[in-house]
């Protein structure tokens, strides 16, 4: 969607506001022991409390509120039985409605204790969408993105998985748009005021490619994989994007 109103950037934030609630919350008492159904009913209640719906179960029909994918899992984990265990890396990605406007989140980070690898690759991930996020401009190319993402995988060693990709939101989860997670010089769209994206690659030690497994939903990336995603939804503007969902 393309922002324009005071009552959308509003919207927006309201909605990321609530996604960044139940986000913190499942984080907080993520720990050994925990399963992932009891994360994932810590974010139910958020969203709850504050008159909003998960959209990808409202969207997509997903059986959990939020994702939730650990280790060589990269995204879609379905929310179950599963205990947490010591240095595992956790991914809790959020994205909810809320009067009608939508934001989308997700963060990888290691369980103590954290092998310095895992704790590197979600560093790495993070700085990432940082430095994409300081270069993004109406005017400017929508490669900016890729473009920066990749020269921080390449910088520490990592690959990005390219078929998990940024994509734009606003109104609905998934929506025009959609584009490639690293440098992609022939990219001819531009980024324009009041856009609506989301930023999150995926990087990996070793592949640029999932497979669902066989529940139907599950991305992973194979055993003996590290992976780890970070993910904001900003608003482009002619200076500093919005992020709506810091
Ligand atoms: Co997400
Ligand atoms: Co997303």
């Amino acid at each position: 969607m393309t922002a324009d109103t005071k009552t959308d950037v509003a919207g927006l934030l309201a909605a990321g506001r609530i996604v960044r609630a139940a986000f913190a919350a499942m984080k907080a008492a993520a720990r050994p022991g925990v399963t992932t159904a009891e994360l994932d009913a810590i974010g139910a209640r958020v969203f709850a409390e504050r008159g909003a719906r998960s959209a990808p179960q409202a969207m997509y029909d997903f059986p959990g509120a939020t994702c939730i994918s650990v280790n060589e899992e990269a995204a879609h984990g379905i929310p179950g039985p599963r205990r947490l265990a010591p240095g595992d890396i956790v991914n809790i990605d959020v994205s909810a409605e809320y009067g009608g406007y939508v934001a989308d989140m997700g963060e990888s980070f290691v369980l103590a204790p954290a092998a310095p690898e895992r704790a590197r690759i979600c560093r790495a991930v993070r700085f990432a969408v940082a430095e994409a996020l300081r270069r993004v401009r109406a005017g400017r190319s929508l490669n900016v993105i890729g473009h920066t993402v990749q020269r921080v995988a390449d910088r520490y060693g990592y690959r990005i998985i390219g078929n998990l990709a940024s994509h734009g939101v606003g109104r609905s989860l998934h929506e025009e748009p959609s584009y490639v997670p690293f440098d992609n010089p022939r990219e001819r769209r531009t980024l324009e005021r009041g856009m609506v994206l989301t930023i999150e690659p995926f990087f990996t030690t070793d592949t640029d490619d999932v497979y669902e497994t066989g529940d139907g939903w599950t991305l992973t990336c194979g055993a003996g994989e590290l992976v780890a995603q970070f993910e904001q939804t900003l608003i482009v503007t002619e200076r500093a994007p919005i992020v709506v969902t810091a």
